[in-house]
């Protein structure tokens, strides 16, 4: 499995990206799935807001930032409390006040986890059969699902290689941070930041463009970057990659262009970290950064954190066999995304 330097893919290249597009427009949802899951959410604001009439209630993640796969029936859902209940403890309150009203309201499965990192209570929304988990105050959460949301806004691409990638990730089992892999987020900021190093640029640095014209401070973050997207709609013009350039180049780079010793990628800067600057040289508890990705907002947050040296052995090999199967098979899809 040596790496050939400037080795290029088998595959008519025209060809794959046709047969990648056509994958990914059959991933996208339908309009019946996102009808259930606004029904779902409406449901679930609904039982929420008499609890709390004076909180917000928000959809983040995947179904907010319009990179959900078809037969997603997970929703991420955030109640956010107007003041204090910031603590920990007070949030685990919360989570076990909510799963009460849940379960009085008639949701299935009700399972609180009020000591949790981050503490949630899961349930399913009996009439769509919909997964929810609610957090409370989770604005960090609300914060980056706008970014991403406005990252994809830019540039179509991103959208289409972050369903190829997320695809390619549940099919090979490597999308699940309490399993020791990555989650879907941490995916989407790896092909945020490869679009922002492609020669010319595909995507901006939203932290970097100036006037910052969101500004939201939480806890000790100053969550600030542009987002006018609407007017950056052209930026990634003057790079004709496609979409099947694209795929080759992300697996290329963390099979082994990647300097897993000792580099950081970093959306926020556009640009590649050092382990020392971010002092994240050496195993600390459970945190071993073996494979690091700042986290956009919360500085200290490496969110390849969860990886150890097992699944980081696993995550490489992944990595290394797509990009072979790119490099050595002229028709390579049906491979490359064979469940594991
Ligand atoms: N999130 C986060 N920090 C993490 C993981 C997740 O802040 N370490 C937040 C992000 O706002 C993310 C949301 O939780 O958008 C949901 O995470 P995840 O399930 O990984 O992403 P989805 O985009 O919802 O992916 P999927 O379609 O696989 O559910
Ligand atoms: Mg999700």
């Amino acid at each position: 499995r040596a790496y050939l330097v400037g080795a290029q893919p088998q595959a008519d290249m025209a060809a794959l990206n046709t047969a990648l597009l056509a994958l990914v427009a059959s991933l996208q949802p339908g309009a019946e799935e996102v009808a259930r899951q606004q029904v779902a959410f409406e449901a679930v604001r609904r039982v929420l807001s008499q609890g709390w009439p004076q909180a917000q209630v928000h959809l983040f993640g995947s179904t907010a930032n319009g990179l959900s796969i078809c037969n997603n029936n997970d929703i991420d859902i955030c109640l956010e409390l107007p003041d204090g209940s910031d603590s920990l403890s007070s949030k685990g309150e919360v989570v076990e006040q909510m799963a009460k009203l849940v379960e009085e309201a008639g949701m299935k499965d009700v399972l609180p986890l009020p000591k949790a990192r981050v503490p949630v209570v899961k349930f399913v929304v009996g009439e769509t059969g919909t997964k929810v988990d609610v957090t409370v105050n989770n604005i960090l959460a609300i914060v980056n699902t706008k970014l991403l949301r406005d990252y994809g806004a830019i540039d179509q691409r991103l959208l289409q290689l972050c369903f190829v990638v997320k695809h390619w990730a549940k099919r090979r089992q490597v999308n699940d941070s309490y399993r020791g892999t990555l989650s879907s987020y941490c995916y989407v900021l790896m092909c945020i930041h490869l679009l922002q190093q492609r020669a010319p640029p595909i995507l901006p640095c939203l932290h970097a463009l100036k006037p910052s014209t969101h500004r939201r401070t939480v806890g000790v973050w100053q969550c600030d970057y542009h987002d006018e997207v609407s007017s950056l709609e052209d930026f990634g013009a003057q790079n004709t990659e496609t979409l099947a350039e694209l795929v080759w180049a992300f697996f290329e780079y963390w099979a082994w262009k990647h300097d897993y010793n000792n580099s950081v990628i970093s959306v926020r800067t556009a640009s590649f970290l050092t382990k020392a600057q971010k002092e994240w040289t050496r195993r600390v508890g459970n945190e071993r950064h073996l494979v690091c990705i700042e986290d956009p907002f919360e500085l200290t947050h490496d969110l390849g954190r969860t990886v150890d040296r097992q699944t980081s052995g696993v995550l490489h090999k992944e990595f290394e066999r797509a990009a072979c199967i790119l490099r050595d098979c002229a028709d390579p899809l049906e491979k490359l995304f064979e469940p594991y």
